[in-house]
């Protein structure tokens, strides 16, 4: 490989410049290899953030990042491939009942997830409030689950696009996050490395997600949808509305809880319906012609969940932990719900310890926050309104401070968005 100057890519972007092919293969080889500092690298990543990366570029810079680690293969498998990524929001439990409903019907969703870090909560970390679940499994474990069950939710290994690990790492302490070409970069180089054949994006908008407003994530959205259709993989988007948080609960336990209402049949009706409208996007992408809400009534999603928790030394009958502790917050005022800030829930499910300030702090099972109402529904002055579940009473406090000023009343119900906003595929 051809050896570059990065003060001279770095110059280059900078001043609104395109990097060619063979200088970006370099750039994320040598960063990788330690070869090109955190420095360059940073620095990099800031004239990216001003100046973008065009089509050419982007589609140069994922495969780049994908040949620094391994490729999975399923192409062994009888069923077809289909995977779900969700840019993520407070509430967002979706991968739960979604990767064993679609699996019911015939699917195979290998689902590499990753831990809670901040506001919003991992998948893995969910999963792991269900007595003897383990997110770890070897790529022959995986392919058999896949094989039998239909669906697999575990860790990421590290062998995934090690390029981006080391790169979003650096970019979360340097500011450079919010960079549409960067971000589509991270998330479908790890998805098109993990070898599904269809890929379902849903791209959250509103308060409680990374894009703010419809606009952004669109152009989110139609970037990831070309960078996997380029990639050969099958990838169409939902923008879906983070107004609010989705559900009820916000906490491992808690989200566990509620996804096996939805896959009993019931559940909060907004969890219902996006479960239902990624579920019919991804079978459809899948090419199989099957009704998922009929796979929910038969319980035949719930085999599946069933299946797919036991195969990986979980007991899906087994109480889940209960918080020591709990504290109720009530309405301040009669009225309809206006507004319910999904940071602040966030905020407050992450104090009362549902999640970690730092990689590797343990998280706790139970912890998390319960609304009692959702926007638009009426509620009288004094009702409970939130329940706070924790381990550590010292947390509550905290907590409570989070939720001051995160909900509106109304005296006439509010206007709301739908659930799904947009699909975006390549031929839009
Ligand atoms: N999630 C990712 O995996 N990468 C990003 O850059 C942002 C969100």
């Amino acid at each position: 490989m051809s050896t570059f100057d990065a003060v001279e890519l770095i110059r280059t972007k900078r001043d609104g410049g395109r990097l060619g092919d063979e200088a970006i293969d370099w750039l994320i080889r040598a960063y990788t290899d330690g070869v090109v500092t955190d420095e360059q690298m940073s620095a990099m990543a800031m004239a990216i953030f001003f100046r973008g990366l065009d089509a050419t570029e982007l589609t140069r810079w994922t495969n780049a990042m994908i040949d620094t680690g391994e490729r999975m293969d399923f192409s062994s498998l009888s069923r077809p491939t289909v995977d779900k990524h969700s840019t993520g929001g407070v509430g967002d439990k979706i991968t739960l009942p979604l990767a064993p409903l679609v699996a019911a019907c015939g699917a195979a969703v290998p689902q590499l997830s990753g831990r809670g870090l901040g506001h919003t909560g991992g998948t893995l970390d969910k999963l792991e409030a269900i007595p003897g679940w383990r997110a770890s499994l070897t790529n022959p474990e995986m392919l058999a689950q896949l094989e039998s069950v239909g669906a697999v939710i575990c860790a990421a290994g590290a062998g995934l696009a090690p390029a981006d690990k080391k790169l979003y790492a650096l970019r979360d302490v340097t500011a450079t996050i919010e960079s549409i070409p960067m971000i589509s970069a991270s998330i479908m180089s790890k998805k098109i490395a993990e070898g599904t054949a269809s890929l379902v994006l849903d791209v959250k908008t509103g308060a409680g997600a990374f894009m703010k407003t419809l606009a952004q994530s669109r152009a989110l959205a139609t970037t990831m949808v070309g960078i996997g259709n380029a990639a050969g993989v099958n990838t169409v988007a939902l923008i879906t509305n983070m107004d609010t948080p989705l559900g009820r609960t916000a906490g491992n336990g808690l989200e566990v809880a509620e996804s096996v209402e939805v896959l009993a049949g019931g559940g909060p009706a907004d969890v219902v319906e996006l479960t239902l409208a990624l579920a019919r996007e991804m079978l459809a992408c899948a090419g199989i012609d099957a009704d998922p809400a009929a796979a929910l009534v038969s319980g035949k999603a719930m085999d599946a969940w069933k299946a797919m928790i036991r195969a990986q030394g979980g007991d899906p009958d087994a109480p889940l932990p209960v918080a020591r502790h709990t504290e109720v917050v009530p309405a301040e005022a009669d009225g309809y719900l206006s507004r319910m800030d999904a940071m602040a829930v966030g905020l407050a499910a992450w104090r009362l310890g549902a999640g970690r300030a730092v990689q590797g702090e343990q998280v706790q099972a139970a912890a998390g926050v319960t609304w009692h109402a959702a926007v638009g529904e009426p509620v009288q002055a004094g009702q409970p309104l939130f329940t706070l579940h924790t381990d550590t009473p010292e947390r509550i406090e905290r907590a409570k401070e989070a939720l001051v000023g995160a909900v509106d009343y109304a005296s006439a119900p509010p206007e709301l968005r739908p659930v799904v906003l947009e699909r975006i595929s390549a031929e839009s």
